[in-house]
């Protein structure tokens, strides 16, 4: 079980109020609160122990070089990587898909090939794949859902029927509908037909323990703003042998073995993808976030979500006039909504005044918004640090709002 007056006491934010009302964070999916020991690290390491790294032979910079790369060994047991050199830091996720676009896109797969996505993706999981179809000739294929929200098993596979796919690029857990992909299916059908998987795991790594081994994925990226990390830190894992074959997406220092006017060697993975001065301070502040959510340890995160999530299907679910968007058997913490009558940005903007944070609009996944027939909606989204109080609290506001509007 989870030791929830513990947890809220380490983010100091939690203590926060807005105009006079305790803040009630519902807005994780969109960026997660920070635990002390994170941001401990990252002043401790800005007052005592900083310089640029894997470059000086100097004490800082050494121990610097350790501080960062303690994150890398961090992120590879986090995800069960075969080998710590499959870790490549980003910016974000983001950073990750455009990285794996342009590197296994433009420089491993060939023109006439296809990419599939699903209809629920992030926009930083389509618009890459639309400037690699634009640019290097190749297919992009959309995977449907099901008015529940699932991923629709059987047209996926018709998708790959044709063995012209090189890569499946799908959410790990959609960060409208809350709903999870199979991933191990998804592998096994994707490779079947020959394609590879990349899995956009940014809301998943935070509810559910990720073995990338076990899920037969090729590739998965994660960013660590919503792992309680800071941002501008994002993760790319991929198979050693496909980031072995990949060539570079950007150039400059720390990505080469040997630089002439004539021609530049690369470094061997992960430098060969991790051009320029990375972000230490962020690495080092994730090293912290993975060890916190690792000491509250996965069983316990997933039972505390998935009682919380019952119970604010329970508690919206009875709020009149509210309709919850998605309804996926395997599902986490992330909700989106609509009440009749007020539009979501309105919705939120209320629920603001009573100091409850919800996201509100097209989340970045405005062809999703086409799918279920809406705008926009509002969103409810949990962390480690929620508590059933705090959802009450958003159904009862949200109860009143309806009878303002009605
Ligand atoms: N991807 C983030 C969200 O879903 C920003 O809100």
């Amino acid at each position: 079980m989870i030791d929830l007056a513990r947890i809220r006491a380490d983010f100091p934010i939690l203590g926060e109020t807005i105009r006079g009302k305790p803040l009630v964070f519902l807005d994780s999916a969109a960026s997660a609160q920070k635990p002390r020991p994170v941001i401990q690290a990252m002043v401790h390491a800005m007052e005592h122990q900083y310089a640029n790294i894997h470059r000086g032979l100097h004490w800082m910079s050494e121990r610097t070089t350790e501080a960062y790369e303690e994150a890398r060994d961090a992120v590879a047991a986090l995800i069960n990587a075969n080998d710590r050199h499959e870790i490549i830091f980003t910016g974000n996720s983001t950073g990750a898909i455009n990285l794996l676009a342009h590197s296994y896109g433009r420089g491993v797969m060939k023109p006439g090939q296809a990419v599939v996505i699903s209809e629920m993706e992030h926009h930083s999981n389509i618009v890459p794949w639309q400037m690699l179809r634009d640019a290097h000739g190749i297919e992009l294929r959309i995977a449907p859902i099901t008015d529940a929200g699932e991923l629709d098993l059987a047209a996926f596979e018709a998708l790959l029927a044709d063995g012209k796919v090189g890569l499946v690029a799908i959410t790990h857990m959609s960060n409208v509908l809350g709903s999870y992909t199979p991933a191990e299916r998804i592998c096994t059908i994707a490779h079947a037909y020959g394609a590879k998987v990349m899995f956009d795991g940014s809301q998943a790594i935070v509810h559910r323990r990720i073995d990338v081994q076990a899920l037969g994925a090729d590739f998965y990226c994660f960013t660590g703003h919503k792992l309680y990390g800071p941002t501008g830190i994002g993760v790319l894992w991929g198979r050693r042998e496909l980031l072995d074959a990949m060539p570079p997406f950007m150039g400059g220092g720390d990505m080469i073995s040997s630089v002439s006017f004539e021609a530049s060697k690369w470094a061997e993975v992960p430098h060969k993808f991790e051009a320029g001065t990375p972000a230490i301070i962020e690495g080092i502040g994730l090293k912290a976030a993975i060890d916190y959510v690792q000491a509250v340890g996965y069983d316990a995160i997933a039972a505390h979500e998935a009682a919380l999530t019952d119970h604010a299907l329970a508690r919206l679910g009875n709020v009149e006039g509210l309709t919850i968007l998605g309804r996926a058997q395997d599902r986490g913490g992330v909700i989106s909504f609509t009440l009749a009558g007020a539009h979501p940005h309105d919705v939120a903007t209320l629920l603001d005044r009573q100091g409850i944070a919800v996201r509100a609009g097209h989340h970045c996944a405005e062809p999703l918004m086409r799918r279920l027939g809406v705008d926009s909606t509002a969103r409810a989204s949990f962390g480690i640090y929620t508590t059933a109080g705090e959802i009450d609290t958003l159904a009862d506001t949200l109860g009143k709002i309806r009878e303002f509007f009605t």
